[in-house]
C-alpha cells in the first residue's frame, strides 16, 4: 500500500503504538529487536522493524510462517549494515507473532 492508497477511515499503526497491539509493554519484535542486539545508530529501526511485523503478517495472513525469500524482499536500506541481526531478530520475533 502506499501513502496515496490510505483512507481516512484506515488505521494506521506507528512504532509507538505497536506494543498496543499485543497488550503489552513491548511487542514480540520489539523484543526480538533488543534481544539480538540490533540497533546501531537506529536511524532505521523503526521502518526496520514494522516492515518485519508487516512481513510477518502477510506470511501469516497467506498461512504460513515467514522464510528467507520473505527476508529477501525486505528493502529498507540500514547505513549501519545490521542485516544479519535484523535476519535473526526478525525470525525470533515472528516465532512469538
Ligand atoms: Fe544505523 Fe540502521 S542502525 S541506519
Amino acid at each position: 500500500m502506499q501513502v496515496k492508497d490510505i483512507e481516512p477511515a484506515d488505521e494506521i499503526t506507528t512504532i509507538e503504538g505497536l506494543p498496543a497491539t499485543v497488550g503489552k509493554d513491548l511487542h514480540p519484535m520489539q523484543q526480538a529487536w533488543l534481544d539480538h542486539d540490533v540497533s546501531q545508530c537506529g536511524y532505521c529501526q523503526p521502518g526496520q522493524i514494522m516492515a518485519a511485523v508487516a512481513k510477518v503478517k502477510q506470511a501469516h495472513a497467506e498461512g504460513r510462517e515467514i522464510t528467507d525469500a520473505d527476508l529477501d524482499e525486505l528493502r529498507n536500506i540500514c547505513r549501519c549494515g545490521t542485516y544479519s541481526r535484523i535476519r535473526e531478530a526478525m525470525k525470533a520475533g515472528a516465532e512469538d507473532m
